[in-house]
């Protein structure tokens, strides 16, 4: 049996890979899946029960488990998440809750017990993932894989801008800073750490328009879906 398709977008935080996937599902007509809020539901639903963020045991256990929905949104693109029956789509998106993502991540047997979650995001007429391991670990015979690219302090005033729009505080030094901080542990990690596949276009975004970028990966993959 033949899979349905699968484009990933790997990359740091804060790059764009989430506007880009949801660029290319609108135009394609594909699934996303948003990995990294897979690691935010699960870091939320530790701190509630206040589970240590240590304990590999409990955490793998827990994400085997998670009662989560992902319900899309389609007039705004956004995707509610509603964990246990109560809505944290926006808890989720706290600088806080990415932390504690990052800290969960870390952890093997969390990424094996996330792994059947999402492969089951691969259904017809395709899938586009965005995350840091889609491309080498997820789905390692993904139909065109994209690496994304930009420099922390891009990243950390694009973060600036999203939070701010939103009505969340921020402040670019503490931003900046976590981000830096995130890239090292997410990159140092001995399981599946953030780097580009062999086989990924990779796009520096630094100083270019999501625009530009979507017109470039469109471009690239026409000759192969
Ligand atoms: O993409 P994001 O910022 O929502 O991800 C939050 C954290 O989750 C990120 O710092 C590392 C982790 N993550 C991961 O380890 N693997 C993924 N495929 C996606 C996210």
């Amino acid at each position: 049996m033949t899979l349905p398709p699968v484009i990933t977008i790997d990359g740091p935080s804060g790059v764009g890979k989430g506007t880009v996937m949801l660029r290319l599902a609108a135009h394609l007509g594909w699934h996303t899946l948003d990995s990294g809020a897979l690691y935010r539901v699960l870091a939320c639903a530790a701190q509630a029960r206040k589970f240590s963020l240590d304990d590999e045991p409990a955490l793998a256990e827990l994400a085997l488990n998670l009662d989560v929905q992902f319900i899309p949104d389609t007039a705004s693109g956004e995707t509610r998440v509603i964990l246990d029956g109560v809505e944290v789509s926006s808890q989720l998106r706290t600088e806080t809750t990415a932390k504690a993502a990052s800290q969960v991540a870390v952890f093997p047997a969390v990424r094996t017990a996330l792994l059947a979650r999402q492969h089951a995001f691969r259904q017809v007429p395709g899938l586009i993932a965005d995350g840091r391991d889609m491309g080498t670990v997820v789905f390692p015979d993904a139909t065109f894989k994209i690496f994304m690219t930009a420099s922390a302090e891009e990243r950390a005033q694009r973060r600036y801008k999203q939070l701010k729009e939103k009505g969340i505080d921020a402040n670019i030094e503490s931003l900046t800073a976590e981000i830096a901080q995130r890239d090292q542990r997410d990159s140092s990690r001995s399981a599946a750490p953030l780097k580009a596949a062999p086989d990924a276009l990779v796009i520096d975004t630094t100083g270019i328009s999501i625009e530009q970028v979507v017109a470039q990966i469109l471009t690239a993959i026409s000759a192969q879906i």
